[in-house]
């Protein structure tokens, strides 16, 4: 895998507290990352200020939003997602399929009207903070979380979006069950070198790109780091020699 195949699967969350520092990372990392991810805690804080830093560096923009609501509220949030400049952006599953078919159109509407590239839209299937025990008892869903997610999955694919948010440990089964060019992007992921956090479902860069993922989700194992440079460059070299 050559940079810039590799710069494309890397995507950062920009999860920190202050405009300034987000604007940091961006300026220290935008050679080596494809997208940078903006959270609620971000966006909620600043809004289009930061968009319009990413915007500036020619990176794709992955607005983590989550949508979930009416398909008539979720057409047009995406049509304005879309026309603020994010080219990526992701919604419940469980909004269900024509939410994310409306989703889709707004989406794509303003792709069309405003000249941009293809909107990349994600499903968030079954969130990692919902277990067994919640998805059975306070859910009342008597489906396992694997076999919900496939479901969620696959209902993602009739509406028309481009793939899932899925845990490493997901992935090798949603990409046999929906195919290869169902996009997977996958967090929790963590070098050997670097701390497990909260994260309890885990996998390295090259082990989760190695099982298919089309897109990793770097955070504190490289805004934490004491040189964020070294480490983004180990992750690299990494990745290169398949460890
Ligand atoms: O710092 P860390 O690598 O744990 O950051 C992971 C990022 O991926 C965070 O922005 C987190 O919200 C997001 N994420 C996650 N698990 C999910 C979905 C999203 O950690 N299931």
């Amino acid at each position: 895998m050559n940079n810039n195949e590799i710069k494309d699967k890397l995507v950062l969350a920009l999860d920190v507290e202050d405009i300034n520092e987000a604007k940091k990372l961006v300026d220290d990392l935008s050679s080596y990352i494809g997208t940078f991810k903006v959270g609620l805690q971000l966006f909620c804080g600043y809004g289009l200020e930061i968009i319009n830093y990413i915007k500036q560096k020619n990176s794709n923009f992955f607005l983590d939003v989550k949508l979930h609501d009416i398909p008539n509220t979720v057409e047009h949030a995406s049509y304005n997602v879309i026309k603020n400049g994010a080219n990526f952006f992701n919604v419940h599953a469980t909004g269900g399929i024509e939410m994310m078919k409306a989703a889709r159109k707004g989406a794509d509407e303003a792709a069309e009207k405003y000249n941009r590239k293809k909107p990349l839209i994600l499903a968030v299937t079954v969130l990692t903070s919902i277990s067994q025990e919640v998805l059975s008892n306070e859910l009342s869903n008597n489906k396992t979380v694997e076999e919900f997610v496939i479901q969620l999955a696959k209902n993602a694919k009739i509406a028309g979006l481009n793939g899932v948010v899925a845990s490493a440990k997901e992935l090798k089964a949603i990409k046999r069950e929906l195919g290869s060019d169902f996009k997977v992007l996958t967090p929790g992921i963590r070098p050997k070198w670097s701390l497990k956090d909260d994260q309890q479902r885990i996998a390295t860069p090259n082990s989760a790109i190695q099982d298919g993922a089309d897109f990793i989700v770097l955070g504190r194992a490289i805004t934490k780091a004491p040189d964020r440079i070294e480490a983004i460059e180990k992750i690299y070299e990494e990745i290169k020699e398949g460890k």
